[in-house]
């Protein structure tokens, strides 16, 4: 196994439903390390250039509008095998193909609202901590 960091985003539904403890508590119970934690709101600029990743799909624009519509949290995580780990706890992008016992599953209304953002590979979160937290190297 591999020590990895990942990065994490509390969408704004699941900041709204009050989801915040309960999700951080996850990553902790899977024994993944908070090594950083932001609560912040998303400009457009930000938003934009964080999902770059995903300018020419057709949900781009929406994506855009939904992560700047409220307040968010972002956590980099630390741990081993921490993208798959997290994404394991994540469950499926859409939540009705979420699995039972995942944040999707329990918290997540729509594939837009869907409570949770994560890297999808080493390579990516490395970009992404750097994005929301350069003092983290
Ligand atoms: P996220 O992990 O934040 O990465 C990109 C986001 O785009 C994704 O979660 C979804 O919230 C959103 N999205 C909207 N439509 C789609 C789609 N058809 N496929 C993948 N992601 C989508």
């Amino acid at each position: 196994m591999s020590k990895e960091r990942t990065l994490s985003i509390i969408k704004p539904d699941g900041v709204s439903k009050n989801a915040i403890g309960d999700i951080l508590a996850r990553f902790e119970k899977a024994r993944l390390k908070i090594v950083g934690l932001k609560m912040l709101n998303l400009s457009e600029a930000q938003a934009r250039e964080f999902y770059a990743v995903h300018k020419e799909r057709p949900f781009y624009n929406d994506l855009v509008k939904y992560m700047t519509s409220g307040t968010v949290v972002v956590s980099a995580l630390e741990g081993d095998n921490a993208v798959i780990k997290n994404r394991e706890i994540m469950g499926a992008t859409d939540p009705k193909k979420a699995a039972a016992g995942t944040i999707r599953h329990d918290w997540a209304e729509s594939i837009d609202a869907n409570a949770v953002h994560g890297s999808d590979s080493i390579e990516n979160a490395k970009i992404e901590i750097k994005f929301f937290f350069p003092e983290l190297g």
